[in-house]
């Protein structure tokens, strides 16, 4: 391994004349990067075709932080420059957007050993001063094959930038005070409602005269319409009936994809690729904007340990920290640099809060859990959303405290504004404050008045704003300031938007052939699909699949299907634009490969979960064969073949919202056509198409491979096509746990120790925290996914062990080795134990991961830094605070396969 030289440098730039507090860097901040990683930004850097006798790579990776938010905001648009000042070796790698979360670059450059250029990093960022800073490679380094530079910029806004915000501010206030000056109570009431007409029915009820309303100003935002002509229509009739003309702003459930559908959120997160994340939802940006929308009610970060839960397919799983870095990723997608363009949305970070620690995975119940708990494992997903600039917030249905979320004061103003900053508002879930009457906390107009004085802003469907607000001002329950300060809140995000500058700036009906279902969007969602699928078990043989000379058993509910891909929340998807798996597979290899089909089972057979969904719309079609002739087709065509591929798992309706499992196994249905498939002899793959970790103890024993695809989207069956014929070898980590049996959950990796913690070697042991009937551990943990290669790690080397204050950091390095035939990505995952504290600590957390690509035969070295932020913990008063004293640190392919090292650190 080339010795490698680390060079930190943090440009702190002052300036006088702006307000803002010292930027804190945090860990996350002092990521060093490895070469390696130079093959992570592939997608952005042009190729080097200089130097023919180069000798030396330089390395520089860092991050990119605005100065002005205390280096919360990351800078979205920056291009980043080495610049050889000698004209012939003019080589510039450029990098137009971040290729990891939190503002991290990287960008590689090549010099020549006889180094006589002067070297320069340039970085420019529309709004920002231009940063020119000379790379100095001291004469001891040129001996150095690779030389990592990690370099922290704060960019400072430009003269011009911070006039230009200081004057959109004072537009928009004065705009906002005008308007406001001339606004009637029942017209400033009416901008906190929030109606819900159109293409799609989200709740229980519907909201009735929408047009009249909106015409006497009654209302002051829709959602489920879209189309550039509807939203159009409704604009107008605010536009051109209301006394101010405020316009309305228009929302809509883009949850993973507007019309070109993204694997759902769960399979975005088993990516744990935030470029793709970000990318995904810039796409879905593009998209809804053109189609009339300029608001989405994503990202949802709720974390969820149960997958009994059917919106844990909605989430990213288990972990606040991965949580918290996909939730800021997804804002930056949405919401761009700039939410005045017409190809950006506002985001709608929800739901706020706690909404996936349902009690017994039951949807809409109750929520109970320590305020220690809430803090140390559940708020950061929604925290980094705010600090990424989110715009909009969704109040939960569940209760905190014993107060329901869309009344609970202390979560929506002290948790929320005083703690965080958030300056943006807060709607409500569909009718959630109407379901505070339900709670049993107050009549209609109780309710509301405590929702408006707890912080909402708006009102989704419920109307209790609308009907009750004026008189619970007469009676002194609620302030005419609150209410203003809500009126102001949402006029000023329709401010932010653009909206009062051109209400119809969303309405162009030009750009649904050139942003809407491209053929460049649904290769991004091919891509992103395939990145998702996680391969959970492999033989190492049966897979990939050979191109030709092969003859392919099909089989499966869902190997033939196209209403089943696209998800949860796919709400403006169309079922009959997605590629089946079938269609996908034939086209890529439907000439060299042999390909049988058999459908071989109804995807479940049960009447009464089949009643509830077609009760919800599923409209599930059985097959009027019994299920043995369709068991026999299958297996006829089994007999003959050399592979079976089976497509199972569950239909759309079957997880996501009201749709709670309490067995979250494979149906009986398709568990009697596996069987039958597994006593022909030959290798099984199991393909898995389902929004929630199952149950597969059986499966698992049996198959010769599971591959798991999640809802994959719009472009299903060409991704599944391309995986499992090796086009792409699988690199997905799972973000949830996956457990043995039902009987476990809540199951997830950062548990607590507890007094009497098992351990499997010391089976014969009584009085231990176990079951009797099975092992604690699941059968896939968090982080886990496999690759059709392997990788080898070396052990873990620490630059030290003993560690002194809060600036000191260590430095872990790792080499890692794909020993496969195949190239492939591994993502490299750190965990750190805390074993003694002053309250109880989970047994490990994830603080970092690399992703990394290797190809056959590769070895490369990832490096981490540790700060004593990676050591931090909330204690018994909700400090956020580290102990000195020992600490583990895990470096490995998931979450239980990790090497480790012993450090102190020490005050
Ligand atoms: C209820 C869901 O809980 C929420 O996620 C969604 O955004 C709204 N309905 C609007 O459809």
């Amino acid at each position: 391994m080339n010795a490698i030289i680390y060079i930190f440098i943090l440009l702190q730039l002052s300036v006088n004349h702006i307000q803002a507090e010292q930027c804190v860097l945090t860990s996350n901040d002092e990521v060093q990067l490895t070469s390696s990683i130079f093959l992570q930004s592939r997608r952005y850097c042009s190729s080097f075709n200089f130097l023919p006798t180069q000798t030396h790579r330089i390395i520089i990776s860092g991050r990119l932080v605005d100065y002005t938010s205390r280096c919360k905001r990351t800078i979205p648009d920056a291009n980043i420059e080495i610049i050889h000042t000698q004209p012939d070796f003019r080589s510039i790698c450029h990098e137009l957007h971040h290729p990891n979360s939190r503002g991290h670059f990287n960008l590689t450059t090549l010099i020549a050993s006889s180094l006589t250029e002067q070297l320069f990093l340039r970085v420019t960022s529309p709004g920002y001063e231009t940063i020119l800073k000379e790379i100095v490679i001291q004469s001891s380094q040129k001996q150095i094959q690779d030389i990592i530079l990690d370099w922290h910029l704060v960019l400072m806004p430009s003269m011009e930038q911070v006039q230009l915000q200081q004057q959109q501010k004072q537009r928009m206030s004065s705009t906002i005070d005008s308007l406001m000056s001339q606004m009637t109570l029942d017209e400033k009431i009416g901008q906190l409602n929030l109606v819900s007409i159109g293409f799609d029915i989200t709740g229980p009820i519907v909201s009735e005269n929408v047009d009249e309303k909106i015409r006497y100003g009654l209302v002051g935002g829709v959602f489920n319409t879209y189309t550039p002509t509807a939203v159009r229509r409704l604009q107008e009739l605010a536009i051109n009936n209301t006394r101010l003309r405020i316009p309305l702003i228009f929302g809509y459930d883009v949850i993973h994809g507007h019309k070109t559908i993204f694997p759902i959120p769960l399979g975005m997160s088993t990516t744990w690729d935030m470029a793709l994340i970000e990318q995904s939802a810039r796409i879905a940006a593009q998209e809804a904007s053109a189609d009339g929308l300029n608001w989405v009610f994503s990202p949802m970060v709720d974390i969820a340990r149960d997958p009994r839960w059917g919106r844990i397919a909605e989430g990213a799983g288990e972990d606040p920290w991965l949580g918290s870095q996909i939730a800021a990723a997804m804002v930056r997608g949405y919401q761009g640099s700039d939410l005045s363009r017409s190809n950006t949305v506002m985001a709608c970070v929800k739901h706020f809060a706690l909404y996936g620690g349902a009690e017994a995975g039951r949807d809409y119940n109750t929520v109970d859990m320590s305020r220690i708990s809430m803090y140390q494992n559940f708020l950061a997903p929604y925290q980094g959303a705010v600090e990424a600039g989110a715009g909009s917030v969704m109040t939960s249905f569940n209760e905190i405290d014993s107060i329901p979320a869309s009344g609970n004061r202390w979560l929506l103003q002290n948790l929320l504004r005083d703690q965080w900053s958030f300056n943006g508002f807060a709607v409500t879930d569909y009718t959630s404050i109407n379901e505070m009457v339900e709670h049993g906390v107050g009549n209609l107009q109780d309710v509301s008045s405590r929702a408006l004085n707890a912080g909402v802003d708006m009102d989704m469907v419920g109307e209790g704003f609308l009907t009750t607000l004026k008189t619970s001002l007469q009676e002194g329950k609620v302030s005419e300031q609150t209410i203003n300060q809500a009126c102001r809140r949402i006029l000023e995000a329709k401010f932010k938007l653009g909206l009062f500058d051109d209400p119809y700036l969303y309405c162009d009906e030009s750009r649904t052939p050139t942003d809407i279902f491209t053929y460049e969007n649904r290769l991004a969602a091919k891509d992103f699909a395939r990145r998702s699928f996680v391969l959970l078990k492999t033989d190492r043989k049966t897979l990939p699949l050979a191109r030709s000379n092969l003859n392919i058993a099909l089989v499966g509910p869902l190997a033939d299907d196209n209403r089943n891909l696209l998800g949860t929340w796919a709400a403006g998807g169309d079922w009959r634009q997605t590629v089946s798996v079938r269609a996908g597979i034939e086209k890529l290899v439907g000439n060299q490969v042999q390909v049988s089909y058999a459908k071989g089972s109804n995807i479940l057979d049960d009447s009464y979960m089949l009643d509830a969904l077609n009760a919800y719309g599923s409209n599930i079609v059985s097959d009027e064969r019994s299920p043995q002739e369709m068991i026999n087709e299958a297996v006829a065509i089994a007999g003959k073949s050399d592979v079976i591929i089976a497509i199972l798992g569950e239909t759309e309706g079957m997880s996501g919202e009201a749709a709670s499992r309490a067995d979250i196994g494979l149906p009986e249905s398709q568990k009697n056509l596996l069987k039958a498939l597994f006593d022909t002899g030959k290798p099984v793959v199991i393909v898995l198409i389902n929004g929630r970790p199952l149950t597969l103890t059986w499966e698992h024993d049996h198959a010769a491979a599971i591959l798991e695809a999640w809802f994959p989207g719009t472009e299903t069956g060409n991704a599944i096509a391309e995986v499992l014929f090796g086009y792409y070898n699988p690199a997905g980590k799972l973000t949830t746990t996956f457990p043995r049996h039902v009987g476990q959950i809540p199951l997830y990796y950062n548990h607590k120790r507890t007094g009497r913690p098992f351990n499997s070697s010391n089976f014969a042991e009584k009085y231990k925290s176990r079951y009797l009937d099975i092992p604690n551990d699941p059968l896939y943990p968090f982080g886990h996914g496999l690759s059709y290669t392997s990788f080898d790690f070396s052990p873990i080397h620490a630059d030290k062990t003993e560690l002194h204050g809060d600036s000191d950091r260590l430095t872990l390095r790792m080499g890692v080795s794909n020993v496969g035939a195949y190239a492939g990505e591994e993502v490299i995952q750190l965990y750190i134990s805390d074993p003694v504290a002053s309250s109880t600590r989970a047994v490990r957390e994830l603080k970092s991961f690399r992703k990394l690509f290797l190809r056959s035969q590769q070895q490369e070295e990832v490096s981490f830094v540790i700060t004593t932020n990676d050591l931090k913990f909330y204690n018994s008063n909700l400090d956020y605070v580290w102990e000195e004293g020992d600490f583990i640190i895990h470096i490995g392919p998931d979450s239980v396969n990790t090497k480790s090292v012993a450090i102190k650190w020490f005050k």
